[in-house]
């Protein structure tokens, strides 16, 4: 008996997958590879980000700020740096119908920046602290948890130096990941050093990996002489064999910017965070100077494991026209945050489900139904419906699948008498009631049965204990 049931769900499953393969074959359009809908049951995981973002904006004194997704293509150029795999490879670039050349956003900072100086926030008192959330794009190759459209959450904070904000930055990292519900999240940790370390230290890796040229793919070849840092990021397996015997920021670092590390590291250990010194962590991205961070999750194996990252760039804000402004940010994937969720099965917090529903069957109950629907909705009482069925069956049907406790029913005699049946779903009950009375025993019925279910809810408890 279950081979037989177990044979059928076999069938039912492939013959959903036949189907849609078969729709994909027929439909004239597909999105873009590496974009997606993101579907309606995936919502309450994006809803759910929504709410814990807010909450943390809050408690951590953050302004939210809304940025275009496209930009003059010299943003990222100039910040995220010629000769990194973004720039080279990745970034969406078209000209404007007037000539200017564009691109849409590969990541969410250099954005950032140009906003804070363009909009004359330097005046502001420091630190200034900045969200913003939305896609970004890459041209990357798609695989699970690695999309060309994908969504960053992207904080940053401006006008602070000191150790305690980069400690202060990770730790708002990890309550975010923790308030969604997600364990096993670790942090690696790196010094850049200063500008003047990661001018010296350049030299030293160019005549190490000078040493190494043959063994370097044709990209890092090329980016020897104009981007050396950014071979120790290159994700060819040959090149990473190079960068693990390269050598290191930290043994090359003036004693301030080891002073700031050593600080970091405390208040981490201060406050308990799960972290490990990465001396090879560099980031793709070459606006970074000091601190760099990245935001592992166990449970997830290869580079897709980054839920997110981040770091120091005490000098961008400078390079990109504006006053000499220390700063700090971080992003987070929030697509590999979904994976993670659905993997580790995190609780999610979904809207209330409508309680009520509301049948009608004619013409004028039809239309009658309209305003009921209205007056309910008026008082507050969620309802479902479904005005473009007639029979009453379907729709009854429909009442139970959404798993509503109250059906209002609404016929022809009813319209034209100003009255609805009432049928409580739970007892299986029903009453005429006048239409004028409605919302307050809809009210009272939704009291009620709140207080039934908490009962068998604490008798359920009582029950496991
Ligand atoms: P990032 O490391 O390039 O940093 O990106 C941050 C996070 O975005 C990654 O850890 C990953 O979770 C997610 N991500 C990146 N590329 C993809 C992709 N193709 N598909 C899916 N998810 C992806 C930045 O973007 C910096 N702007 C972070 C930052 C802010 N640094 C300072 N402030």
């Amino acid at each position: 008996m279950r081979a037989k049931s177990s044979s059928r769900s076999q069938r039912s499953n492939s013959e959903k997958k036949i189907s849609k393969e078969s729709v994909r074959m027929t439909v004239p359009f597909q999105s873009p590879r590496g974009m997606r809908d993101i579907l309606p049951e995936d919502q309450v995981y994006w809803g759910h980000i929504d709410r814990v973002l807010a909450k943390v904006v809050q408690e951590f004194g953050f302004q939210k700020i809304t940025l275009p997704t496209v930009e003059c293509a010299g943003v990222f150029t100039r910040s995220v740096g010629e000769g990194t795999d973004i720039i080279e490879k990745e970034m969406y670039t078209f000209p404007s119908r007037g000539g200017d050349m564009l691109a849409l956003r590969p990541e969410l900072t250099a954005g950032m920046v140009r906003a804070f100086i363009q909009n004359g926030m330097q005046v502001l008192a420091k630190p200034v602290k900045l969200f913003t959330q939305g896609p970004a794009f890459r041209y990357d190759r798609p695989q699970e948890g690695r999309y060309r459209e994908f969504y960053q959450a992207d904080f940053e904070v401006f006008g602070e130096d000191d150790p305690i904000m980069d400690a202060q930055m990770i730790q708002m990292a990890y309550r975010t990941l923790l308030t969604l519900g997600l364990k096993n999240v670790t942090f690696q940790v790196n010094t850049l050093g200063s500008e003047e370390d990661k001018k010296q230290y350049r030299k030293l890796l160019v005549s190490y990996l000078r040493s190494k040229k043959i063994k370097l793919c044709r990209d890092c070849k090329r980016r020897l002489a104009i981007n050396p840092l950014r071979i120790l990021d290159c994700k060819e397996e040959k090149c990473q064999q190079v960068a693990q015997s390269a050598p290191q920021t930290v043994d090359h670092l003036s004693p301030e910017a080891r002073n700031h590390f050593k600080f970091l590291l405390e208040y981490l250990d201060e406050l308990e965070i799960p972290y490990s010194i990465c001396p090879s962590l560099v980031r793709g991205l070459d606006y970074y100077s000091g601190t760099v961070f990245e935001i592992l999750s166990a449970g997830f194996n290869g580079r897709q494991s980054a839920l997110g990252g981040g770091g120091r760039y005490d000098t961008l804000v400078k390079r990109m026209g504006g006053e000499q402004t220390p700063a700090i940010g971080f992003g987070i994937g929030l697509d590999r945050v979904v994976m993670c969720m659905k993997r580790e099965k995190t609780k999610v917090y979904s809207d209330p489900k409508p309680k009520v529903f509301l049948a009608q069957l004619g013409e004028l109950a039809k239309k009658k139904s309209l305003r009921l629907f209205a007056q309910l909705e008026k008082n507050g009482i969620l309802v479902r419906e479904s005005f473009g069925r007639g029979g009453l069956k379907a729709q009854l049907r429909h009442s139970s699948k959404i798993g509503a406790e109250i059906t209002i029913i609404l016929g022809q005699k009813e319209a034209i008498d100003e009255t609805v049946i009432v049928k409580d779903m739970v007892s299986g009950s029903q009453e005429t009631v006048s239409q004028e009375r409605l919302v307050e025993i809809i009210k009272k019925m939704l009291k009620n049965n709140g207080i039934i279910f908490q009962k068998r809810q604490m008798d359920k408890d009582k029950q496991r204990e």
